[in-house]
C-alpha cells in the first residue's frame, strides 16, 4: 500500500506515474450509479454499507483511477448528531431550521463514534475489496458546513453566513469549534477503520478575504486536520476549496500535506503561493470534459507539465465531475494521465 502512486505523490516522493482521481467520481454521471440508487434517498444510501461499498467501487472499476473516494456526503455527520436536514436532488443540502442564535448551538451536539458505526463498517468492507488501491476518506470543513447551516441551503453570496461571522464573532467561533469537533471525529472514525488518506472539503471558503480566513476560519480547520494527525501522522491530509487563489498559502498552513487547487490558478503559479513543502492536487476545469478530445488532451498535458513545479502532484479536476459528463471522457483523461511521459529537461 505504501507504494501506491497517490500516497507517494502526497508524501512528495515523485512517483514514476502521476496518480489521478476525480472529485465526485462516484455518482453523478455513471449509469450503474443511477441504477443502484433508484428509489433510495441520498442520505439513506450513505448509511447502507453494502450500497456505499458498491457505489465507491464503481468508478474504480470503470476508470482505473488511482484512488477511491468514500461515498458519503459532508452533511452525513450533521444528520448523525440529529440536525434536521435533507439532500434534495439537483439542489443539495437543505436545513429544516437554519442556525440563527446561540440557542441553536444546543441542536448541534458533539459527534461520538457510536453514532456512525455504519461508516466504520463501510470503510472496513471497502478496504477489504480495494486491495492496493487507496481509499480517501473525507469531511466538510467547518466554514462550508456552517454556510449550509446558516443559509439553510445552497447560496450564491453567503450573505447570512458572513453577517453572523462579522456581527457575533464569539458565537461564530463557538459554532466553528463545534463543527470542527464533528468533522474531526468523522475523519478519525474513517482513519481508525482504515482509509489511506483524507480530504477536507472547504468548498465555499473562497468567498472570504485572506485576513478574515486567517482570523475566523483557519483555526477551526487546523483543529480538524490536527485531530487526524494526532491519531495517525502517516495518513496524508488533502485540503481543497473553490476560488481559493488568494488563500492557497493559508490553506496549506492549516495543516495539509496536499493543497487542492481549483482550475483558476495554474499549478506552477499555485506552487509559488503554497511554497515548496506541500504537494498539489488538481486542476482540470470539469467543463473541459465536454470539449473535443484533442482540446482535452492538450489541457491535460499542460496541467501535467505545470505540476512538475510541485514536489508532488495528484491529477484531479478543479472541482467535481458535472452532471451529464460522458464517462468515456473521464476514462480518456485517466488514460492520458497514465500514458504521459515528461519531456526531458
Ligand atoms: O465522488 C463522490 O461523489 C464521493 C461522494 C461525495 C458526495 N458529496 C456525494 C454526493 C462527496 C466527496 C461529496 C462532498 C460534498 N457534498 C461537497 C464538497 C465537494 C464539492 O463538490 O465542493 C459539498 C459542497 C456537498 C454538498 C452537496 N451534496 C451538494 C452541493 C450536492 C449536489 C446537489 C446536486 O445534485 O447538484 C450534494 C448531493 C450529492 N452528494 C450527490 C452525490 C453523489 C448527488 C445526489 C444524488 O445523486 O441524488
Amino acid at each position: 500500500m505504501n507504494d501506491a502512486l497517490l500516497l507517494s505523490a502526497a508524501r512528495r516522493r515523485q512517483p514514476p506515474v502521476t496518480p489521478v482521481w476525480f472529485m465526485r467520481q462516484a455518482g453523478r454521471s455513471l449509469p450503474e450509479y443511477l441504477k443502484v440508487r433508484e428509489g433510495i434517498p441520498m442520505l439513506e444510501s450513505c448509511r447502507r454499507p453494502e450500497l456505499v461499498t458498491e457505489i465507491t467501487l464503481q468508478p474504480v472499476r470503470r476508470y482505473g483511477v488511482d484512488a477511491a473516494i468514500f461515498f458519503s456526503d459532508i452533511v452525513v455527520p450533521l444528520k448523525a448528531v440529529g440536525v434536521g436536514l435533507d439532500i434534495k436532488p439537483g439542489v443539495g443540502p437543505v436545513i429544516e431550521q437554519p442556525f440563527r442564535t446561540r440557542a441553536d448551538l444546543e441542536r448541534i451536539p458533539e459527534l461520538h463514534p457510536g453514532m456512525i458505526d455504519d461508516i466504520a463498517e463501510s470503510v472496513r468492507l471497502l478496504t477489504a475489496e480495494l486491495g492496493a488501491t487507496p481509499l480517501i476518506g473525507f469531511a466538510g470543513a467547518p466554514f462550508t458546513l456552517a454556510s449550509y447551516l446558516v443559509e439553510g441551503g445552497p447560496s450564491r453570496d453567503l450573505a447570512k453566513t458572513k453577517a453572523l461571522m462579522y456581527s457575533d464573532p464569539q458565537l461564530w467561533a463557538d459554532l466553528l469549534a463545534r463543527l470542527a469537533q464533528i468533522s474531526g471525529e468523522f475523519l478519525r472514525v474513517q482513519v481508525a477503520a482504515g482509509v489511506s488518506a483524507v480530504q477536507l472539503f472547504d468548498s465555499w471558503v473562497g468567498a472570504l478575504p485572506l485576513a478574515d480566513y486567517l482570523a475566523q476560519v483557519q483555526p477551526a480547520s487546523a483543529s480538524v486536520l490536527s485531530a487526524v494527525r494526532e491519531l495517525d501522522p502517516g495518513v496524508p491530509r488533502i485540503h481543497f476549496g473553490v476560488q481559493t487563489g488568494e488563500l492557497l498559502g493559508a490553506i496549506g498552513e492549516a495543516g495539509a500535506d496536499v493543497v487542492g487547487v481549483d482550475f483558476r490558478v495554474p499549478l506552477d503559479e499555485a506552487v509559488t503561493r503554497i511554497g515548496p513543502d506541500r504537494a498539489v492536487q488538481g486542476n482540470l476545469d470539469p467543463a473541459l470534459l465536454f470539449a473535443p478530445r484533442e482540446v482535452l488532451r492538450e489541457r491535460v498535458h499542460a496541467i501535467l507539465e505545470a505540476g512538475r513545479a510541485a514536489p508532488g502532484h495528484i491529477f484531479n479536476l478543479g472541482h467535481g465531475v458535472m452532471p451529464g459528463t460522458d464517462p468515456d471522457a473521464v476514462k480518456f483523461v485517466v488514460d492520458t494521465v497514465h500514458a504521459w511521459k515528461p519531456a526531458r529537461t
